[in-house]
């Protein structure tokens, strides 16, 4: 099989090729700890080879995955692989790229509990915490990021792991802010500009539905009884 990586930074880039054996059961990540036992210099990154962390995410025959997760025989086109950063961010080297996005936008977007503490531990039904449990699921692996359509026309798009992020934090009981102004701060971050054109359902390794999420906070946005987004909406 025909390997090609893509090395080098902002500044230079190329591909580099290895042929290599076709292994049926190996992950994108094995593939590459294979080459990096004799290369010894290709950057990339991983941690809980789990679908955990998510920081080993890159783009494979052009479609954002997971490395520990996806297997090379899912991928695999005329014999080919092609190993690149995630699209959308800088790359600091080969296939890592800065995830410094993820932390500022937190910041800007807010997204933390707000509001009153509560008193001792913070009690919540198992109906309560299954509004939003499967958006806890995210693991920032920043895949969703690389494929958003929105980002081609606004550049300012929050992206679609920051609103399911939003998400989380509107319909958890125990966050006490006010919901309509985390709504409002979400529209000033594009909330109304995703274009649902479904890549980030498609390629999420947790199966998380971020445009189900944006469209749930435009919903909320446009019902002007919502008291609390949780009771109207489940
Ligand atoms: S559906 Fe919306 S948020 Fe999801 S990738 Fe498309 S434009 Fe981005
Ligand atoms: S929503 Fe899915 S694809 Fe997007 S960052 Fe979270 S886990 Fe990754
Ligand atoms: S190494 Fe942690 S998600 Fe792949």
């Amino acid at each position: 099989m025909r390997l090609l990586i893509k090395r080098g930074n902002l500044d230079k880039t190329y591909f580099e090729e290895f042929l290599v054996d076709f292994k049926e059961d190996e992950t994108v990540l094995e593939l590459l700890d294979r080459i990096n036992r004799f290369k010894r210099d290709i950057a990339y990154r991983s941690f809980c080879r789990s679908s955990i962390c998510g920081t080993c995410a890159v783009k494979v025959n052009d479609r954002s995955v997971l490395a520990c997760k996806s297997k090379v025989r899912e991928l695999i086109q005329n014999n080919e692989l092609i190993i690149e950063p995630l699209d959308r961010s800088k790359v600091v080297r080969d296939l890592v790229i800065d995830h410094s996005y993820i932390e500022d936008s937190y910041k800007k977007n807010k997204l933390y509990f707000e509001g009153e503490e509560c008193e001792g531990e913070c009690l919540q039904t198992p109906d309560e915490l299954r509004k939003y449990d499967k958006q806890t699921d995210c693991i920032l692996c920043m895949a969703c990021y690389a494929e958003c359509e929105a980002l081609d026309y606004d550049k300012n798009f929050a992206g679609p792991f920051i609103f399911t992020k939003y998400f989380r934090f509107v319909f958890d009981s125990r966050d006490k802010s006010n919901k309509q102004q985390r709504v409002e701060l979400a529209k000033q971050n594009g909330l109304y500009n995703c274009i649902n054109c479904q890549k980030c359902v498609m390629v999420c390794p947790k199966t998380i539905a971020s445009a189900f999420d944006i469209k749930m906070l435009q919903n909320g946005d446009k019902n002007p009884s919502i008291q609390d987004f949780g009771s109207t909406f489940f």
